[in-house]
């Protein structure tokens, strides 16, 4: 394949940008009233407006070149097949098939896969009623009512985001804790005012081997033993849910009480599998089934619609526009609905550990800029924090806009008031305000030059109806298929993560250094071994 910078569709949007870098959005509105419609796609209820970007017709034209160039339709094609695409742990990538509907057929090894994930999503949904019921009791026998996941990254990131964003569908008379940071706080604030009796852990972790789910499991082990005082009842307060039936017997839950999933779902990829146990326990297991029924839907668009409809595709190759011709370094999710208040944390975990790779899928170092740095918060707290910066920096940030037309909570004039924002900032950050504006308001002279906003800053606006299980399903499913499509235009594997391992190994060095009775003989950098005496004398 040649290379991307190589490639012809590559240099016509190098010539291109040189062409329209400087042009205004002002300039373009101006030149087309119709430019708010045209540059629209409405799509399974969702209506994505790409107009406040800087971008003309030709350019979307030669950004859908660049994806024909790039072979995404038969990248599509091979993942939702199960072709090993992750090349580097030799890996079919497999997530769209954990939420096929149970007539569909995908093949792993010549294996149907599908009836493997019904199965477990039928043994969930069992647990979970029995659970809501009080039908599962603990060792006491006393009904559950406090669920605490553990986790980290992908089985902390995904069902924590979705229970909050969720957490007006769930059972509200339970309490849902998530604990992942192996520093000792997280798990003793998590725990400090729950009853053992009526607490319910699900450990969970893909390989079960990360030190931070195994130790903050042994933890709440000894914390529900200590007042139960029989080994027997881990049984009752503790289920898995891993890849890996051996390591969970090893820690001493029953395999009965595991719930599975598969190496072709990664991490990040897996809060709709069995990971996402919390999640169904807290919302119900309909309310689970409609999300993955949201999930499925916008993967058959991005299989199915051509590219110059197709949301994750248009969403990816304009993220492409800003971050290899701009040279922008980030971008901002910006959701205006409180529920969604871990959306951009979950989502740094999509595309940073997906997207964040210097070398292509032939190994070679790559000449170009791969995936952004992803942050942001709901609005409108961003508003009085960081726009400030958005709007008058130095810096270009494109920003996802995310917003609902109806609020799960009406409460008025809240949501009108919210979504006022919502709008304004996309205008503001658009067209600015001029001199001459800043001036004609009377503004003294001195004053001009601060109070004016140059705009011409990007936004996309993603509304939809209303955040319901589905609806998020659909939101996900949209930022999991946009990191594809940009991976698969840089030519890296978005499925592995060889970039963690480092600081895993080292971590593993140092423990034994730190817990040594006698000093220990350290062979680090004079900074690390400096550091590390230090905090021995001082621990
Ligand atoms: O260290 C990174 C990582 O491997 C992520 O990719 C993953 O989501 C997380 O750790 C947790 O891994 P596990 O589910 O195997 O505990």
């Amino acid at each position: 394949m040649t290379p991307l910078r190589q490639r012809a569709s590559w240099k016509a949007l190098e010539d291109h940008y040189a062409k329209i870098k400087n042009i205004h959005l002002r300039q373009l509105f101006a030149e087309n009233p119709k430019r708010g419609q045209e540059m629209a796609v409405e799509a399974l209820g969702i209506y994505f407006d790409y107009s406040k970007n800087r971008v003309t017709a030709e350019t979307i034209k030669l950004l859908l070149n660049l994806a024909e160039e790039a072979d995404l339709r038969s990248r599509i094609d091979s993942m939702f097949k199960g072709e090993k695409i992750n090349i580097t742990e030799n890996r079919a990538v497999l997530h769209v098939a954990l939420r096929a509907p149970k007539d569909q057929q995908i093949f792993v090894d010549g294996e149907n896969v599908v009836p493997k994930v019904h199965a477990v999503l039928d043994k969930m949904s069992q647990f979970a009623d029995r659970v809501r019921n009080g039908d599962w009791k603990g060792h006491t026998g006393k009904r559950i009512r406090n669920v605490v996941n553990i986790g980290i990254g992908g089985s902390d990131l995904g069902p924590v985001m979705a229970y909050e964003a969720l957490r007006h569908y769930s059972k509200r008379d339970m309490v849902f804790r998530f604990v992942s940071n192996i520093d000792g706080t997280d798990i003793a604030e998590a725990t400090r005012d729950l009853d053992p009796e009526e607490t319910l852990f699900i450990v969970s972790s893909k390989t079960f081997t990360t030190l931070e789910t195994l130790t903050n499991a042994r933890t709440a082990r000894d914390w529900c033993l200590k007042k139960l005082k029989d080994d027997n009842a881990v049984a009752k307060h503790f289920v898995a849910v891993s890849t890996n039936a051996s390591e969970v017997a090893k820690f001493g839950i029953d395999t009965a009480n595991m719930f599975e999933f598969w190496d072709w779902v990664g991490g990040r990829y897996s809060y709709d599998s069995a990971i996402g146990l919390s999640l169904m326990i807290a919302i119900g297991p309909e309310h689970f089934r409609e999300m993955l029924a949201g999930f499925h839907a916008m993967d058959e668009h991005f299989r199915t619609a051509p590219f110059d409809k197709n949301l994750p595709v248009l969403l990816g190759l304009i993220g492409i526009w800003y971050n290899n011709f701009f040279g922008a370094e980030t971008v901002a999710i910006l959701p205006y609905d409180h529920y969604l208040g871990r959306l951009s944390a979950y989502l740094q975990q999509l595309d940073m550990e997906s997207n964040g790779k210097h070398v292509d899928l032939d190994g070679n170092v790559v000449d170009y800029q791969t995936g952004p740095i992803v942050w942001g918060t709901p609005g409108t707290n961003g508003q009085h924090a960081y726009y400030q910066l958005i709007h008058q920096g130095t810096k270009l940030i494109p920003c996802d806009f995310i917003g609902f037309c109806q609020t799960l909570n009406p409460i008025p004039p809240h949501h009108d008031l919210l979504m006022a924002n919502f709008f304004a900032q996309t205008e503001a950050l658009a067209f600015g305000k001029t001199a001459d504006e800043v001036r004609a308001d009377g503004v003294p002279d001195f004053q001009v030059p601060h109070r004016t906003f140059e705009g011409n800053h990007p936004t996309n606006t993603i509304l939809l109806d209303r955040l319901t299980p589905e609806a998020l399903g659909k939101l996900i499913a949209l930022y999991e298929h946009k990191v594809f499509v940009q991976g698969t235009i840089w030519h890296i594997n978005s499925f592995d993560q060889w970039g963690v391992e480092l600081g895993k190994v080292l971590a593993n060095r140092i423990i034994p250094e730190l817990q040594a009775k006698d000093e220990p003989k350290l062979n680090h950098d004079s900074s690390t071994n400096t550091l590390i005496q230090r905090y021995r004398k001082l621990r």
